[in-house]
C-alpha cells in the first residue's frame, strides 16, 4: 500500500500542512471560549504545560509511527504490533475524528454565514446587543445553520476528493501567513481599547483558586484538540512526510505557531470583552459576538470583516481536511476502497451527525445526553476524553512497545549530540511524564484525588 502514497513536495510544505491542520477554529474560536468559561489565566497555564511538556513529545510519537509505516492509524498499529489490541487505538481515533468533524463543521458553517453577512452588511445597528441577538436568531433557527453546515461539508468533500498534495499543500502555504498578519493587526487594535488591561489580566494572571477538575480536563482537552493530537491525524499526515523531514523540530515549530495563534486570539478577544461589558464565560457564541463588534470600530470595517471570516473559513477547512483524511486513509488503505467512495461515505456520516449538532442550538437544544446537547457531547467526548486517552496509549506504545531502533532512526537519524539529547527527553516524557499526567488528570476529575 505504501507505494500508493503521495509525499509532500517540500519540507516547508510538510510543516505548513501540519500547521494548517493545527491552526483553525480550535485556536480562534475554541481557545477564547474555553479560557473564558474556565477562568482565564490558570487555564492558559495548564494548557501551555500540556502543549509543551506533554504535547510535543506525543506529536513526535505520532510522527514516528506515521512516517515509519507510511500508513493510516489502524494500519500503522497493525503493522508495528501485529495481532495485538493496539489497533483499537486506531478505531478510537477514527471515531473521534468523525465526531469532531461533525461539530466542527457547524462552527465552520457559522463562519460562512458571517462571511456572507460581512459582504451584504450586518445591518444598520452595530451595538453589542444587536450582535448578540443576531447570533441568537441565526443559531437557534432550524434552517440556516443546517444549510451552512452541509455547505461547508460539501466544500470539504470536493477538496478532499482531489487528493493530498495538490489541494492541501498549496492552500496552506499561502493562507497561514496572511491569517497571522491579520491577527497581529487586530491584536494591536485590541490593545488600544479601554478594557485592555482588564482583558490581559484575565488572560495572563493565573488565579489558582479557580482550578477545578473541569478546568484541568478542559485545558488538557484544549491542548490535544488544538494540536490535532491523539487521534492519528498526525500519524496520517506524517505518513506523507519525506525521510529527511526533522520530526522533533517540526513538532516544536507546529506547537509554537499553534500556541501563538491561540494567544493572539485571546489578546484580541478579552480586551474587547471587558471594553464592551460582556461575559467572558459566554460560551461558543463568544467570538461570533465579539469580533463583529471589534470590526465596527475599525476604519474600513467591511473589508476587515470579509477578509477575516474568509481566512477563518480557510483555516477551518485545512483542519477539517486533515480530520477527514484520518478515516479516508483508513478506508482506502485497509479496504482498498477508491478515494472517491471512501470520501463519500465519511462525509455522508459527518453530514448526518453535523445536522444533529447544528440543531443543538435550535429545536434539539432540549435533547441532552448526560446534560449535554449533541454539539457539546460530541465535543466533550472527543476532545476531553478520546484524544487524551489516545495520546496516553500512543505515548505508552512508543515509549515501551515500539522497537527502540525505529525511534532512533526516525528521531535521530544523524546521531548528532543534539538529536540524541532531544530523543532522550522525548522518550523520558513518553514513558513517564505523559502517561502519568494524563492519568492523573482523569483520576482527579473522577474525584479520586
Ligand atoms: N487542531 C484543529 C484546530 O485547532 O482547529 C482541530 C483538529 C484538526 C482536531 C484535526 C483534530 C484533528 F484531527
Amino acid at each position: 500500500m505504501t507505494e500508493k502514497r503521495a509525499h509532500f513536495a517540500t519540507r516547508l510544505g510538510a510543516i505548513a500542512t501540519t500547521v494548517g491542520s493545527a491552526v483553525g477554529l480550535g485556536n480562534i474560536w475554541r481557545f477564547p471560549y474555553e479560557a473564558g468559561v474556565n477562568g482565564g489565566g490558570a487555564f492558559l497555564l495548564i494548557d501551555l504545560f500540556f502543549v509543551f511538556v506533554i504535547g510535543i513529545p506525543v506529536v513526535c510519537a505520532e510522527f514516528i509511527i506515521g512516517r515509519n509505516t507510511g500508513l493510516n492509524i489502524r494500519g500503522a498499529f497493525k503493522k508495528l504490533a501485529p495481532g495485538k489490541s493496539w489497533a483499537l487505538i486506531g478505531y478510537m481515533g477514527i471515531l473521534a475524528s468523525i465526531l469532531i468533524l461533525s461539530f466542527y463543521s457547524v462552527v465552520a458553517g457559522w463562519t460562512l454565514e458571517y462571511l456572507r453577512l460581512s459582504i451584504v452588511g450586518f445591518g444598520a445597528e452595530n451595538s453589542v446587543d444587536s450582535f448578540h441577538s443576531r447570533f441568537d436568531t441565526f443559531a437557534t433557527s432550524d434552517i440556516s445553520p443546517v444549510i451552512c453546515t452541509l455547505l461547508f461539508l460539501f466544500i470539504n468533500y470536493v477538496i478532499v476528493i482531489r487528493g493530498v498534495q495538490r489541494g492541501i499543500e498549496k492552500m496552506s502555504n499561502i493562507m497561514m501567513p496572511i491569517l497571522f498578519i491579520l491577527l497581529v493587526v487586530f491584536c494591536i487594535n485590541s490593545l488600544m481599547l479601554p478594557g485592555a488591561s482588564q482583558g490581559l489580566s484575565f488572560l495572563f494572571n493565573p488565579d489558582f483558586s479557580k482550578v477545578t477538575p473541569s478546568v484541568m480536563i478542559g485545558a488538557m482537552g484544549q491542548a490535544f484538540f488544538s494540536l490535532s493530537l491523539g487521534l492519528g491525524c498526525l500519524i496520517t499526515y506524517s505518513s506523507y512526510f519525506k525521510k529527511d523531514t526533522p520530526l522533533l523540530k517540526t513538532a516544536g515549530i507546529m506547537a509554537s505557531i499553534d500556541t501563538m495563534v491561540a494567544i493572539l486570539a485571546g489578546i484580541i478577544i478579552f480586551p474587547a470583552v471587558f471594553t464592551f461589558g460582556m461575559e467572558p464565560a459566554a460560551g461558543p457564541r463568544l467570538v461570533f459576538e465579539i469580533l463583529p463588534s471589534i470590526f465596527t470600530q475599525l476604519p474600513g470595517s467591511t473589508i476587515w470583516s470579509i477578509l477575516f471570516f474568509f481566512l477563518l473559513f480557510l483555516a477551518s477547512l485545512s483542519s477539517t481536511i486533515s480530520m477527514s483524511e484520518i478515516s479516508i486513509a483508513y478506508l482506502v488503505d485497509e479496504f482498498d476502497m477508491s478515494r472517491r467512495k471512501a470520501t463519500t461515505i465519511i462525509i455522508s456520516i459527518a453530514m448526518v451527525l453535523g445536522v444533529l449538532c447544528a440543531l443543538s442550538f435550535g429545536s434539539l437544544s432540549v435533547v441532552t445526553v448526560f446534560g449535554l446537547t449533541f454539539f457539546n457531547l460530541f465535543d466533550y467526548i472527543s476532545s476531553n476524553i478520546l484524544l487524551p486517552i489516545g495520546g496516553m496509549f500512543i505515548s505508552i506504545f512508543v515509549g515501551y512497545v515500539l522497537d527502540r531502533r525505529i525511534v532512533k532512526k526516525e528521531l535521530s537519524p544523524k546521531s548528532s549530540r543534539r538529536e540524541l539529547t532531544g530523543m532522550r527527553l522525548v522518550i523520558l516524557c513518553l514513558r513517564y511524564i505523559a502517561p502519568i499526567c494524563i492519568a492523573a488528570v482523569f483520576l482527579y476529575s473522577l474525584g479520586i484525588f
